[in-house]
């Protein structure tokens, strides 16, 4: 809905559903309903007279939500903004590399001993962003329920429940699940989860909490709506965990179990090594404050987060805010400079999360142009082909400006980040299904088992290994040997 005229609305509005008339019938909502038309935002009772009664409530309950003074700062600032390359010096983020000789071997073994004995006393819980309105891929319902195990067509949320339960098992202990969900899919989830029985997890175990949500807003800055008494909000941004995590009691709750460290993941991530002890371990024995595992860059124009310090101060920065110099520029031994990739898989302190909040201070938002359906003028609604609206975010990663004590630790895209993103081409359920299926065919191969590859390294054939199988290479080795045969078929 692109409503250039708002005067002419305002006019429309009040002329045909008084405000007085609003007010009247709904006194409770008085301050509410000013705002709305104070921030110009009176074309949302554009249909008023239609709605039954049950609808209006409906809506003023929305409209009682919304922080209108926040929306119109945010649409200025976006309207202000472009988006310009980050100022200040910047300099590659010191980086535990994926080990290569013996000597790295050891250390790693070190911090897998220490991250072991840190999970076996129950100090690790795991947190799960599922929040995202998964745009791109497009499915109805929540992405962690995509069927995505290549042979047994597990969804994403049994996956990762399976390997949870592995690592029970493994360190004998029991791991709390958090699941961050958001207003528009809390319901599917938490039904998908009963239908599955948890997938034999204890209930108790998992909680599941809803982040915040901020209305979305047309290239003018109106709300726009998908029906005639409700306004299109979307999930405030995975940023939006650290207001959830202390606003619904989480953090108290995660305290009262004897958490100390929160494993953070995104639910979108199917090769995600839960409760990795390795990392764990290193976040741990360093006394770190937040802690993140990068990938190098595929290639130097790769839409990919990149960490780096500005000015002294941990960052993780847009591509985008690289100049075209530094996104490009090598080091002596012709790797990029700044090659350290998000893949949004960090270990949290709590005590440090609990400093972070006493600070009071709060996370940016981030304004995303997005094409979203909505209502027209005239009530019908519109599929759009061009951006149409704006969506405010906030960053998990904009809270590193007050970390002092990090681990930044390098693993193989390969074996630990493949996201599913979109329905084609990168990141769709055919690419994340070949990473799988690449993956288990490695710990075969380095097993002595004979897997056919093509020309680019993809397996030929299908083969899945339940995390209750085996989580990892080694676990593999301790079940089969060299002699088992492969006929383009294998589920484990
Ligand atoms: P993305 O930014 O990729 O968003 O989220 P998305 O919802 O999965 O997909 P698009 O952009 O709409 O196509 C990365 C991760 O952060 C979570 C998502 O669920 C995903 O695990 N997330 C994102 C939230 O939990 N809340 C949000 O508000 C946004």
């Amino acid at each position: 809905m692109k409503f250039s005229n708002s005067l002419f609305m305002d006019s429309l509005v009040n002329n045909r559903f008084p405000k007085r008339k609003i007010l009247e019938e709904y006194s409770d909502y008085i301050s509410y309903i000013e705002d709305a038309y104070k921030f110009g935002q009176s074309h949302v009772f554009g249909w008023w007279n239609e709605l039954t009664p049950s609808e209006k409530k409906s809506l003023l309950e929305q409209i009682s939500s919304i922080d209108f003074l926040l929306i119109k700062n945010l649409f200025n600032d976006a309207v202000l903004k472009t988006t310009q390359v980050r100022q200040g010096v910047l300099v590659p983020p010191h980086v535990i590399a994926v080990p290569k000789n013996d000597a790295e071997r050891e250390i790693a073994e070190r911090a897998r001993q220490i991250g072991e004995k840190s999970l076996r006393k129950g100090d690790v819980a795991i947190l799960t962003v599922a929040g995202g309105d998964g745009t791109r891929l497009g499915i109805n319902g929540p992405k962690g329920t995509f069927p995505i195990a290549p042979i047994s067509k597990k969804s994403i949320f049994q996956l990762h429940a399976e390997k949870i339960i592995a690592a029970q098992k493994r360190y004998n202990t029991r791991i709390p699940w958090y699941i961050m969900t958001s207003k528009n899919n809390d319901s599917a989830t938490q039904n998908f989860f009963k239908f599955h029985k948890f997938f034999g997890l204890d209930p108790q175990q998992v909680c599941f909490f809803i982040q915040g949500m901020l209305p979305v807003v047309d290239l003018d800055g109106n709300l726009l709506m998908d029906s005639k008494s409700n306004i299109i909000m979307s999930p405030n941004g995975h940023g939006g965990v650290l207001i959830a995590l202390k606003e619904k009691g989480i953090l108290g709750d995660m305290k009262s179990r004897g958490i100390k460290n929160i494993f953070y993941h995104q639910v979108d991530n199917v090769l995600i090594k839960i409760a990795d002890p390795i990392f764990v371990g290193h976040h741990v024995k360093e006394e770190a404050e937040i802690s993140l595992k990068v990938v190098k860059k595929c290639r130097p124009e790769e839409k990919v987060g990149i960490v780096v310090y500005i000015d002294g101060q941990l960052h993780i920065i847009e591509y985008s805010e690289l100049s075209h110099k530094d996104m490009c520029e090598k080091n002596e031994g012709a790797a990029l400079k700044y090659n350290a990739g998000n893949n949004a898989v960090h270990m949290m302190n709590i005590d440090f999360l609990e400093k972070v909040y006493q600070m009071g201070e709060s996370l940016p938002y981030h304004a995303a142009m997005k094409k979203v359906p909505c209502l027209g003028e005239d009530g019908g609604l519109i599929d759009p082909k061009e951006n149409n609206a704006i969506k405010f975010e906030s960053f998990i990663f904009d809270v590193l400006k007050y970390v002092k004590k990090s681990v930044i630790m390098e693993v193989l895209r390969e074996d630990e980040f493949s996201p599913l993103k979109n329905m084609e081409g990168e990141n769709s359920p055919a690419s994340t299904k070949q990473d799988m299926i690449n993956l288990f065919g490695r710990w075969l191969q380095h097993i002595g088992v004979s897997i056919p590859t093509d020309s680019h390294g993809n397996v030929v054939g299908l083969i899945e290994i339940s995390p209750c199988f085996a989580l990892d290479q080694e676990e593999l080795r301790n079940k089969v040997d060299r002699h088992l045969q492969f006929y383009g078929n294998l589920s484990l």
